[in-house]
């Protein structure tokens, strides 16, 4: 009868319950935050079976132990041009080199973030996964790779994990999703219409636009720390939608929406639709719709760079018109478009200095291609699509990898060029309402100093107050030598080798690819040439930087 199966069915649970324990080590490389906030949604799952649990943040893993771990569950984006995140890249490096291991008898599986509108797609995370089966090691669950948004490859994944590492279902994790959606507060699920306070550009007369955009999170119970980011949801232009209805071979009805319901199809591609930038991935389905000898060439050689060289420059509305496709409804062309996603900005405030609102610096992004006027979809969006009172929804993406030091003695340096500078204003309004006795140090570098002095004002008034001890601003076009941020590092190398030195925090805000780079080539040049130091211990002093949270990076 019943009573006496559910007895035994649970007399069975309990069984498994108090069998010994799974021990499972859960290693996440984060760079924005992603990946340690499903770690962290992991760990909770796994401690609900009978599972011995625990999670590193990878710069913090001692890679000795790896060989002697059972099970490994590896979480890791991936930024750049497929580079790991800050925090993985010690273990990635050492891994992938000469030096590692053979790893037998290790079980693991790996779920990689990444971002497919980037070339090199989750690569960081693909490489743990085939360095780990190249060691040995066993895969014993596939790897998902997760495009930008990550709760339901998440909650596959991780469910078939728990699943094969607990077989008979101890600590299975079916409820995952469900949870988050049960969530009442704002969120990225449920973000908030944020009242816009100020919108305007900082800029002068110059060519560049850059906004600084304050908006009232009043009501939605949202809070933030100086080091988040601000989630942005955007609306594409109506223009380029009605440009691109105009020239579709079938007339425009309704569509299903995303989370349900229908709407119109200029609605959707308005609220729900990427209408940006090409990729592989859209061209292939493209073509399969289209008569074009290009696109069927350009398929057929499946060759990275012409993939790239045609994507450049080029957004869905000139496949619309120039490679047009015979598809016979909205549902059917909607289909094959990947879904608007947010956008993140680094918040530009303290909550101490404006409490409930929240600041932004954008830099608005134009640029003409193919004879058409185009720009940033969101960036646009917030310096030329609020103008009716639109409300821009909006979340908090908390970064726990980019905080001022706890004590407020500790000196900080500041390398923020352009809208790099975003968080840093937000530290500085931080450090002064703390009374923070610590010195504060920011690089800065724009084009001109005439029109590109971001929050000069405010700079100089803290200058005065002593809020910032130094300020070392690198006008890159106003002599006729290019002069960026880490050439005002080198020409300070002294200074700077004896700020960190006395134990200051070293922070990098911005370009990833080129700036960020050519910034940390400075440091290592600084710590050789004032710390006397070998370019081995350059290295190993500046890994060190990183592995104390002396060396954070917010870079894009
Ligand atoms: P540029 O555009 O004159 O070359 C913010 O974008 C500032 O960063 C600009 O002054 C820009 O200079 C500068 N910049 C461009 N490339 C850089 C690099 N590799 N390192 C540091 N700053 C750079």
């Amino acid at each position: 009868d019943f009573l006496s199966k559910a007895l035994a069915l649970g007399a069975q649970q309990a069984a498994a319950a108090s069998g010994p324990s799974v021990p499972v080590t859960v290693l996440y490389g984060s760079q924005t935050g992603t990946a340690e906030g499903l770690a962290k949604k992991l760990v909770k799952s796994l401690k609900k079976g009978n599972f011995e649990v625990e999670l590193h943040d990878m710069a913090a893993y001692d890679r000795a132990r790896l060989a002697g771990e059972k099970n490994l569950l590896i979480i890791t984006s991936t930024y750049g041009d497929g580079e790991p995140p800050d925090s993985a890249a010690e273990l990635h490096g050492w891994l992938l080199g000469d030096s590692a291991p053979q790893l037998p008898a290790l079980s693991y599986s790996v779920l990689a973030l990444g971002d497919s509108s980037y070339p090199d797609f989750c690569k960081c995370g693909i490489e743990f996964d085939t360095r780990l089966a190249a060691l040995g090691a066993k895969r014993i669950s596939a790897r998902v790779d997760v495009d930008v948004d990550p709760d339901g490859p998440y909650a596959e994944w991780s469910a078939a994990v728990i699943a094969t590492l607990a077989p008979g279902g101890a600590g299975s994790s079916g409820g995952e999703a469900s949870a988050d959606s049960a969530e009442t507060g704002f969120s990225k699920t449920n973000p908030f219409p944020a009242g816009v306070v100020e919108n305007y550009n900082l800029n002068g007369a110059g060519e560049k636009q850059t906004n600084q955009i304050a908006l009232t999170l009043e009501g939605s119970g949202l809070e933030y720390e100086v080091g988040d980011a601000l989630g942005v949801y955007p609306l594409n232009p109506p223009q380029v939608v009605d440009e691109i209805i105009a020239n579709l071979p079938f007339k425009a009805g309704d569509v299903p929406a995303p989370n349900g319901g229908e709407v119109s199809l200029r609605e959707a591609l308005i609220r729900y639709y990427d209408i940006g930038s090409l990729n592989k991935s859209i061209i292939q389905k493209w073509q399969a719709k289209s008569g074009s000898p290009f696109l069927r060439s350009l398929v057929e050689a499946d060759d990275k760079k012409a993939y790239d060289d045609f994507c450049w420059g080029r957004d869905l509305i000139d496949l619309v018109i120039d490679h047009p496709a015979d598809f016979t409804d909205g549902e059917e062309f909607v289909s094959i478009l990947k879904k608007l996603q947010p956008r993140l900005y680094s918040i530009a405030s303290s909550p101490r200095a404006h409490p409930g609102e929240v600041h932004l610096c954008v830099g608005i992004v134009r640029y003409e291609s193919f004879g058409r006027k185009r720009g940033g979809i969101c960036s646009t969006f917030l310096a030329d699509r609020l103008t009716g009172g639109e409300k821009p929804r909006v979340y908090v993406h908390g970064n726990n990898a980019f905080r001022l030091p706890a004590d407020t003695a500790t000196d900080v340096i500041m390398c923020g060029p352009g809208t790099g500078i975003a968080p840093f204003r937000a530290f500085l309004e931080d450090r002064k309402a703390t009374a923070a006795t610590g010195r504060n140090w920011l690089f800065f570098g724009n084009p001109h100093q005439a029109t590109d002095y971001l929050y000069q004002d405010e700079i100089e008034s803290y200058i005065a107050d002593g809020t910032l001890t130094k300020f070392d601003a690198a006008w890159s076009r106003d002599q006729k030598e290019k002069l960026y941020v880490q050439h005002l590092m080198v020409r300070n190398g002294a200074e700077l080798w004896a700020w960190l030195s006395k134990g200051a925090a070293f922070y990098v805000c911005g370009d990833a690819s080129r700036m960020a780079k050519d910034v940390d080539a400075a440091l290592h040049k600084v710590a050789e040439e004032h710390g006397n130091l070998t370019a081995e211990e350059a290295t190993a002093f500046i890994s060190q930087l990183k592995k104390e949270k002396r060396y954070l990076r917010d870079v894009y």
